[in-house]
């Protein structure tokens, strides 16, 4: 069996589990496409990366990413940093003929995923944005009902991403809360992930009107915090940063196919932890999915006899997609590492392949569009319209 050699740039919850996924994969997925091998790791500091390089299983490590690049027997570039630097590791790694996969949001801008899309074009490496919850084995259950007509022509979809990790306004500052290094707050980092599902099982949104909203305007600054650890008594904080990103995000939704929708994101949802849901209602039927109870898809079909019409709900398993490679047993339960799991697998079938891996680039850069079409719509209080990407 082939290897592929990974480097990898970041050593926070994203190279973790990343790096889980890369040990785990060929343990779900056998034959496996190729396997994966962690080559080497770039950090902020040597001792960072050293630590991360032993801790997350790779060969080699640096406090240079472009020491990843420069190396000629990498063949994937994984990018786990910080929204503001996957634009400049991403279009470097694949002028240097290095496969991409890279965290989501793909960019803080538009502009920057656009380039970022160019730069995969013309190098013909092959791409893929990290958003991972598209391979939800209930969700792409979802997908297989809506194309098989049995919830029938979609009408609408309502999406929402709620999380309490920042609705203390002692939760430390970090680079999620700067624009500079984030590009927006719970736009780009959870309302982007209901985007790519919304695209993924209705289509392409064509219109949003929004409303943005930032409940807490500066945050303490702790010194190496954690982005979810609140500080405790005996570390109070010296001082404040300015947040500079919106904590909310809600926002309608107009489809391409006529169908419509609601987003709404916030991580100041007190009580709500990863509450990552939606519910699409067709002309013959609705589906329901909730994050937390992953193993779940809720369905309603109206061609039930009328004695036994209801939701019911089916706990995803051997049958159902990606199931044969995970647990025996339906309802067994996959976390998160599962999901991990399965993205690397799509990428590395893809990479061996030589072919395109969705959420490739463009789907990224799209999602990027929206976001900033949502950016703009809060500020100019209007409906703003997504056009049609060409190619
Ligand atoms: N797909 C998902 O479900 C999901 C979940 C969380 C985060 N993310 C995304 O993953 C990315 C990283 O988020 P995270 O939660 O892992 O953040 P994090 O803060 O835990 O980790 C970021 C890491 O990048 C390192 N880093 C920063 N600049 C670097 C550089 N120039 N070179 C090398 N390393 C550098 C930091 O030292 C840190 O280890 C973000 O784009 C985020 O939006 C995706």
């Amino acid at each position: 069996m082939n290897t592929l050699n990974v480097g990898l740039v970041g050593t926070g919850f994203m190279c973790k589990a990343h790096s889980l996924a890369y040990a785990a994969m060929p343990m779900f997925f056998w034959p496996a496409p190729t396997l994966p091998c962690r080559k080497i790791i770039a950090g902020t500091s040597t001792s960072s990366a050293r630590e991360a390089a032993s801790r997350f299983g790779f060969e080699r490590s640096t406090a240079d990413w472009r020491e990843v690049i420069a190396d000629p027997t990498i063949d994937i570039v994984d990018i786990t940093t910080p929204n503001s630097t996957h634009a400049e590791i991403a279009i470097a790694a694949s002028r240097a003929g290095k496969h991409v996969i890279c965290e989501k949001p793909m960019a803080r801008t538009a502009l920057e995923a656009e380039e970022m899309y160019k730069a995969v074009k013309l190098a013909g490496v092959v791409n893929m944005v990290a958003f991972n919850y598209r391979r939800i084995p209930a969700i792409v259950l979802a997908k297989r009902f809506i194309e098989d007509g049995s919830i029938g022509r979609l009408l609408n979809f309502r999406g929402t991403y709620l999380q309490d990790w920042s609705a203390s306004p002692q939760t430390p500052f970090s680079w999620r809360f700067s624009r500079s290094a984030s590009g927006s707050g719970a736009l780009g980092d959870i309302a982007s992930h209901v985007l790519d599902i919304a695209e993924f099982l209705v289509g392409e949104v064509s219109a949003v009107q929004a409303m943005m909203q930032t409940y807490v305007p500066d945050r303490p600054i702790v010194p190496r915090s954690d982005h979810n650890i609140e500080i405790s008594e005996n570390q109070q904080p010296s001082a404040r940063a300015m947040v500079d990103v919106d904590d909310e995000v809600l926002t309608l939704l107009r489809f391409r196919n006529g169908t419509v929708g609601t987003l709404e994101a916030s991580r100041n949802a007190f009580g709500r932890n990863n509450y990552l849901t939606f519910e699409i209602h067709g002309t013959e039927g609705s589906i329901c999915f909730d994050y937390e109870r992953r193993d779940e898809l809720q369905v309603y079909f109206e061609d039930d006899p009328h004695d036994r019409k209801g939701f019911r709900t089916i706990n995803t398993g051997p049958a159902h997609p990606y199931g044969e490679s995970l647990w025996p047993i339906p309802g067994i339960g996959i976390g998160y590492g599962e999901i991990k799991i399965i993205e690397c697998y799509e990428f590395l079938k893809a990479v061996s392949n030589h072919s395109r891996c969705e959420p490739d680039f463009r789907q990224g850069y799209q999602i990027a569009r929206i976001a900033d079409g949502i950016s703009d719509s809060a500020r100019t209080k209007s409906w703003v319209e997504i056009p049609a990407l060409k190619d």
